[in-house]
């Protein structure tokens, strides 16, 4: 049985679509489980986004995910209202990044930082400075006892303060880089911007270029070890980086580099509080930190979606998507899969299979910071738990209006904690 093609947000498919919808994540679950079971590949046709078919099976979204010569990302892989696409068509400033590329243009580009990310590489060069910020940070909330906005004082911060002293953009430059990000992904968020959705993502993205062109021209005269210089220096066949690509490499460092991993560790602690059975039992023995942070990471999958673009017809479960259609992979409905993960809506850091999410999606374009992150989250929690005595929330935390990058925003708790070890 299929389900009526979805026209209008408050169609079955409009939560996709719809920003307002990923505040309310229980009514979200519910919709994308009614839509697993009866109508895995289903149509939206929502006037002013492009038409897609949605896929919340696991199975369905690793299916396609592996097969990208058959399934292109291109220059338009989110879903962002057509007038924006149009617009940049229009005005020439597109963003391109490792996620709007595809083939060998990827392959190449993703090259450049693909050795930089792996495991042995940051333990060598981050991974002491990544501990020494969670140390700080642990410390902060601990200067704000009893109460804090956990989630804008602390988890914004701390993976916002990792990926700036990898990119080399200086400690003073933050909270710009924390703005554009803010408005580039969740710009129909009114806290993030005002005014106009596609003028608030423009002006970001033309702050974005005027800083990383200085940056580069910088690096250029005085090297560093970072990967401001890396990106400076790079070539693919013998040619420097153009100009969008560089500035798209930049910028997808920067921005994918910490919203997610905030998003992760915020949702994380929010769980942990409502499950302190689970806090304790993490308190009581840290061995269990691994399985631990990919549930979380399960749990609270910010990325909610990327899109596809088939190349020819191909079928799946009895519906023909034709060549230069798009899917849009739910992420987020993925992980809440039961065909996968059993008791898929409850948080359990013991899940032996917590691990096959797809939060960091699969196949070629696999998130580049996987390591990164889940050593960031390993770090701060580490930190945090042996110092924590108490902690509980102290008002409904609150989640950001986006269908592309989101989680909670404001997560007010009352807490005593521990000095840290010397
Ligand atoms: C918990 C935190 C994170 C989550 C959930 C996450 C999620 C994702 C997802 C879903 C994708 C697309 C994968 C696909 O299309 O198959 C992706 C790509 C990417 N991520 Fe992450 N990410 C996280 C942290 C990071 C960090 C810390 C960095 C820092 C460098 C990063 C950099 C990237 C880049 C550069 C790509 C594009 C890769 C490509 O297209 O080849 N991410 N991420």
């Amino acid at each position: 049985m299929s389900i009526a093609t979805t026209r209008t947000l408050d169609g079955p498919g409009g939560i996709f679509v719809d920003t307002a919808a990923y505040t309310d994540l229980a009514s979200w679950h519910a919709k994308a489980d009614a839509l697993r079971r009866a109508d895995p590949v289903h149509r939206v046709e929502i006037d002013g986004y492009m038409s897609f078919y949605a896929l919340t099976r696991h199975a369905d979204v690793f299916e396609i995910e592996r097969q990208p010569e058959r399934f292109l990302n291109t220059l338009q892989s989110v879903l962002l209202p057509t007038t924006f696409y149009d617009q940049q068509i229009a005005t020439g400033l597109v963003i391109k990044s490792l996620v709007h590329m595809d083939g060998q243009e990827h392959l190449g580009h993703r090259k450049i930082t693909n050795d930089w990310f792996k495991p042995g590489n940051l333990r060598k060069v981050i991974e002491q400075r990544v501990n020494e910020l969670a140390r700080q940070f642990v410390d902060r909330m601990m200067a704000r006892a009893p109460e804090c906005d956990f989630a804008r004082e602390i988890g914004l911060m701390f993976p916002l303060h990792v990926i700036m002293s990898i990119l080399g953009v200086p400690e003073p430059d933050e909270p710009l880089m924390l703005r554009l990000t803010q408005e580039l992904f969740a710009s129909e968020d009114p806290e993030f911007g005002e005014g106009d959705a596609l003028e608030v993502i423009a002006n970001a993205s033309r702050t974005f270029f005027e800083y990383f062109n200085n940056l580069t021209e910088d690096r250029r005269r005085s090297p560093a070890h970072d990967i401001a210089t890396v990106l400076s220096e790079a070539t693919i066949d013998g040619a420097p980086l153009g100009e969008i690509e560089r500035v798209g490499y930049y910028m997808i460092v920067a921005t994918a580099g910490h919203d997610t991993t905030s998003n992760s560790i915020n949702g994380g602690l929010e769980a942990l509080m409502r499950h302190p059975d689970q806090l304790r039992s993490l308190q009581d023995d840290p061995t269990k930190i691994d399985r631990a942070v990919d549930e979380i990471i399960r749990w609270a999958t910010p990325v909610r979606h990327f899109l596809r673009h088939a190349t020819e017809d191909y079928d799946l479960h009895g519906v023909r998507i034709r060549k230069g259609e798009a899917v849009l992979l739910s992420y987020l409905a993925a992980n809440r899969d039961d065909a996968v993960f059993e008791d898929p809506h409850s948080f359990d850091i013991e899940r032996a299979n917590a691990s096959e999410h797809l939060a960091f999606g699969t196949g070629v374009h696999f998130c580049l910071g996987s390591h990164l992150a889940r050593m960031e989250l390993r770090a701060f929690f580490r930190e945090l738990l042996p110092r924590l005595e108490s902690i509980e929330l102290t008002g409904e935390p609150t989640h950001s209006v986006s269908n592309f990058v989101g989680g909670i925003k404001n997560l007010p708790v009352r807490y005593s904690l521990r000095a840290g070890q010397q």
